[in-house]
């Protein structure tokens, strides 16, 4: 029996209009639709794609341990790749969807990793969210020779530092209790003037508000995301 096809289908960082007609093909035609979230916690990634899920789809939810130790992670992530590999192995396809795009930060990677070997697979690129950040803003992220970094709030400061004063703009992820530090950073580097913080973005929770006036006694969402750009 030929093996099923493992599709890392990008689903957008939120609102479904911003799914391709890709990803819908290719959640359409696949018989097994999985997906992560947090344990105990609805799939963001299933709320996207809700309207284009039916009934003979087979649903397989992958649920992430809160634990952050390595020797856990890395458990669950051979665990639902084994998941993963029983459905392959039995001929059917996969659709993993993937909040924005399947290979920037996400689980998929380390899917990737345990099954591409054993496996074919397509990768289904989704808008990412630093995109449909600057898109709400009207915000432009690099013009003729500007640098522009992707970068995450929880590399160690130091480093976070040089590489923010290395770029002209950059989208900043993960920031949720790191704030406070990228904050210091940006006044740093006279860069907090117009550096806007993206909460939720195509979600109805969506906070969009300048980083200086984030209230100091809350700590932003996880799914939040900063854009700034050069010194003033
Ligand atoms: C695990 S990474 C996934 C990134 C995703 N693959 C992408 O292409 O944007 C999660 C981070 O992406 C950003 N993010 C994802 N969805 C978002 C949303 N709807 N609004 C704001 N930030 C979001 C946040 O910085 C969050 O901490």
């Amino acid at each position: 029996m030929t093996s099923g096809k493992l599709i890392g289908v990008g689903v957008g960082p939120g609102d479904p209009g911003l799914l391709t007609l890709k990803a819908v093909a290719a959640i359409e035609a696949s018989p097994v639709i999985a997906y992560l979230s947090a344990e105990g916690e609805a799939s963001l990634a299933r709320n996207i794609v809700a309207a284009h899920l039916r009934a003979d789809h087979t649903e397989v939810p992958l649920q992430a341990p809160m634990r952050l130790e390595p020797e856990v992670i890395a458990g669950f992530y051979d665990q639902s790749a084994d998941t993963l590999a029983a459905e392959l192995q039995a001929g059917r396809d996969v659709a993993l969807l993937c909040l924005g795009d399947p290979l920037l930060y996400g689980s998929f990677a380390y899917l990737l990793d345990r099954l591409r070997h054993r496996f074919a697979f397509e990768v289904v690129p989704g808008i990412m969210s630093f995109a449909a950040a600057s898109s709400k803003l009207g915000r432009v992220l690099a013009r003729r020779r500007d640098s522009f970094a992707i970068l995450s709030s929880l590399l160690p400061e130091e480093r976070l530092e040089a590489l923010i004063a290395a770029a002209d703009q950059v989208a900043i992820l993960k920031v949720g209790h790191r704030l406070p530090m990228l904050k210091a950073i940006l006044e740093r580097q006279g860069r907090l003037a117009d550096a806007m913080l993206v909460a939720w973005v195509g979600w109805p929770e969506e906070r969009i508000v300048p980083v200086a006036d984030w209230p100091a006694d809350e700590e932003p969402p996880y799914f939040a995301l900063v854009l700034a750009g050069r010194p003033a």
